[in-house]
């Protein structure tokens, strides 16, 4: 059992195979944060130290015991104005204006497997892999009950938390604030460790002291966004890459998001993920709910590694689904950065003549295809092909594709709308818009309102007509701009934002329902929405609108602190790369689009004879190793935002192969020999090197490292290593 009750402690206890969680309902009702860490045996109640704290209130039942306050408990869901001052779980407003949230328990369930969230993506696991503990807990007064949700994953090491909240009383009540996760630490120092970014530099890593400060990340817009991404790390001081303890928190939704981190007056560290705040005031009428998004929580005593490996298993295994989930994908040829919005029906299969001579398997006609989209400054909205531009039916274009042997992918954008569009001049209340005013544009385009199920509807039904002319087998579903103008037609006001993100799920979900063996590839001007949930729905996300591959070690390195290399969009382009104008061997492009999804976005016929080649070698290597990219442990091996060589390896999970990856990033004259020290092998079998024949200790390895070849800058260096005999 990985769920124990005591039923007459009222302590609650979670396992995993090497941590524990545990909580207990107290005198009070107070549902109390016992522990959170590596396992440990029996109860950790006398880690609760009372004590009587100048200007920290007292609940009024504990009478005279001026040591037994909120402000400096750890709890685990802490509502509002019970004289807890640090930041609230849960903030209500009630039917009587009050703003008063004091929750008590009120009883517990515990039942086999991972319980589902209605119309929100979750981590899911059958009856032998999981177990579920529900806690309510209640508002004497208002009649405000929350359940807390517990997903055990034990042998994942995984622990999830949700929170549903429902007014039973009488009269509306609002929820101004929801997390789903509070995590109330009452002793040691931490650092936080989140990923912040901006459109085509995103996911970089930055460590900062929890200090007596409220540090507060998060998204207001409305997708989870560039700027900063919805996971982040509790570390002690000492943990490192490989070592010492640390908290992974990642929140399982693409909207708007908060989390907090704040060491309060007397040393105890609380830290929270969920729901943004901004933008929001969600009202509940009597016998409504709210369903907070899911977060998910791991301890690593082993250092950051050990937990981003337990990140990406856990998403493969149990956010992952449908065809995808376990196969490998095609390696495809995107449109974009050779032809932009330029090309006919006859520049596209061009380039899939190119895909196929080169070994590539499938050709995606990337934006442009559609209404009068001869710039990005019109047409969102007209899912009509242009056949005129195209020169025939899709039907036909796909067919002659097919019949290259190459398969057919497509890009969309469901979300928006351009006001220079038949859809606008058609529907101009359809879009998100504050009467009286008149919108922000961004990228000329406007957001239509997706939390109105007529408007997702309409779309789909467009998007289908487009997917339904012929052999399908691929979908870029785009995002490219912000939500601003939050006003809702239809709902209450305050909910939009919520609302938006529920109707691209109800979307996503119908689409992939309807074509389920469409490959998904979610993407929103690259990584702005690369998140958790958007993986329950596409096992593929564009990374970054960044390809070159310098920028690229960047962002996938912050990238795989929790999410796995077989989820990260990642293409060759052409040099000097677009973005920033670097010229890097194609080799090195090829090495860093490996250690994700693996295509290209360039025009094959600008390249010689010699680089074709190398693209086919290149095609031919990628196959080599797909499986043990996608299957195998990820490892890294430096920190390309302080090494000068970036490094990483991939290690089958029984230790029998690796694949190590090094590129250079700057280089000096008369420079020293670089060692890269490998990890995750066996320490006393023998590992063969391919390339050389050599052999190794895996303990020589992984303890004084191997010596890299004279290496210029930029330079890749890619080598397999199997275990000899
Ligand atoms: C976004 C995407 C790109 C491309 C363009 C098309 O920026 O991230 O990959 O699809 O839109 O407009």
């Amino acid at each position: 059992m990985a769920i124990l009750v005591d039923e007459e402690k009222r302590i609650f206890t979670l396992h995993t195979e090497h941590t524990t969680y545990q909580m207990k309902a107290d005198r009070y009702g107070v549902l109390l944060h016992l522990y959170y860490g590596a396992r440990v045996p029996g109860s950790m109640e006398y880690l609760v130290v009372q004590r009587d704290r100048g200007f920290s209130g007292n609940i009024y039942d504990a009478g005279e015991d001026r040591s037994y306050s909120l402000d400096t408990l750890p709890q685990e869901y802490p509502g509002s104005g019970t004289g807890d001052f640090r930041s609230s779980a849960l903030v209500m407003r009630n039917a009587d204006g009050s703003e008063c949230c004091d929750l008590r328990y009120a009883g517990y369930e515990i039942s086999r497997g991972k319980y589902a969230l209605q119309g929100l993506p979750a981590v899911y696991a059958s009856g032998e892999e999981a177990e579920t503990l529900k806690i309510t807990l209640e508002d004497a007064v208002t009649k405000v009950r929350v359940q807390l949700l517990y997903g055990v994953l034990a042998a994942e090491d995984m622990i999830t938390r949700s929170a549903i909240i429902t007014n039973c009383g009488s009269g509306q009540v609002v929820v101004e604030k929801a997390a789903s996760a509070c995590l109330d630490f009452i002793n040691g120092d931490y650092d936080l460790i989140s990923f912040h970014g901006r459109h085509m530099m995103e996911r970089n890593f930055q460590r900062t002291e929890i200090l007596h400060a409220n540090q507060v990340i998060g998204s207001r817009r409305g997708a989870s966004s560039s700027q900063y991404n919805p996971a982040v790390i509790l570390a002690e001081k000492n943990a490192t890459e490989d070592s010492g303890g640390c908290y992974g928190m990642v929140f399982v939704y693409s909207g708007n998001f908060q989390c907090e981190a704040e060491k309060d007056q007397v040393g105890n560290t609380r830290a929270l993920m969920g729901l943004a705040d901004a933008h929001f005031h969600y009202p509940l009428k009597e016998g409504e709910s709210l369903t907070v998004p899911e977060t998910i929580l791991t301890y690593s005593g082993q250092g950051f590694g050990e937990l981003s490996r337990r990140y990406h298993r856990c998403i493969r295994e149990h956010i992952f689904r449908g065809k995808y989930q376990k196969q490998s994908k095609p390696i495809l040829l995107n449109s974009w950065e050779a032809f932009y919005m330029e090309f006919t029906g006859d520049k596209i299969y061009q380039l899939a003549k190119e895909s196929a001579d080169l070994g590539i398997d499938m050709l995606v006609m990337d934006d442009g295809w559609f209404g009068n989209r001869f710039d990005d400054n019109r047409a969102l909205g007209d899912w009509v092909v242009n056949e005129e531009k195209l020169g025939c039916t899709l039907g036909e274009l796909i067919t002659r594709i097919n019949g290259l042997g190459v398969k057919f992918g497509i890009w969309i954008e469901p979300e928006m709308v351009n006001e220079d569009s038949d859809l606008y001049r058609a529907h101009p209340d359809w879009v998100l818009q504050i009467p009286g005013r008149k919108p922000v544009r961004s990228r000329n385009q406007l957001v239509l309102d997706f939390s109105r199920k007529e408007v997702r509807d309409y779309i789909f039904d467009q998007i289908c007509a487009v997917l339904d002319q012929g052999n399908v087998e691929y979908v870029k579903w785009d995002m490219n701009r912000s939500l601003v103008d939050l006003y809702s037609m239809e709902h209450p006001q305050g909910k939009i934002t919520y609302e938006y993100v529920l109707g691209v799920y109800e979307f996503a979900e119908r689409l992939l329902k309807r074509y389920p063996e469409i490959l998904l590839e979610g993407c929103s001007g690259g990584g702005g929405r690369f998140d958790a949930g958007m993986l329950y729905y596409s096992t593929q996300i564009w990374c970054s609108d960044n390809t070159d591959p310098i920028d690229r070690l960047r962002i996938q390195y912050g990238t795989s602190f929790f999410y796995p290399v077989s989820a990260m969009g990642s293409h060759v382009s052409a040099v000097p790369n677009h973005q920033t104008g670097r010229i890097t061997p194609l080799h090195t492009r090829g090495v860093v689009a490996m250690s994700g999804t693996f295509g290209y976005e360039l025009n094959p016929a600008a390249m010689s004879e010699e680089e074709r080649e190398a693209v086919r070698k290149q095609v031919r290597e990628y196959r080599k190793y797909e499986h043990l990219i996608r299957t195998g442990d990820y490892y890294r091996l430096t920190d390309p935002f302080a090494d000068a060589y970036a490094a990483w390896a991939f290690v089958a999970e029984d230790g029998s192969e690796a694949l190590l990856n090094v590129v250079l990033q700057e280089t000096h004259a008369n420079k020293a020999v670089g060692y890269i020290k490998l990890k995750g092998l066996k320490s006393e079998a023998l590992y063969r090197e391919d390339e050389t024949g050599n052999t190794y200790y895996g303990g020589a390895l992984m303890e004084a490292g191997i010596p890299l070849p004279d290496m210029g800058e930029y330079q890749a260096y890619q080598t397999h290593f199997s275990l000899e005999g």
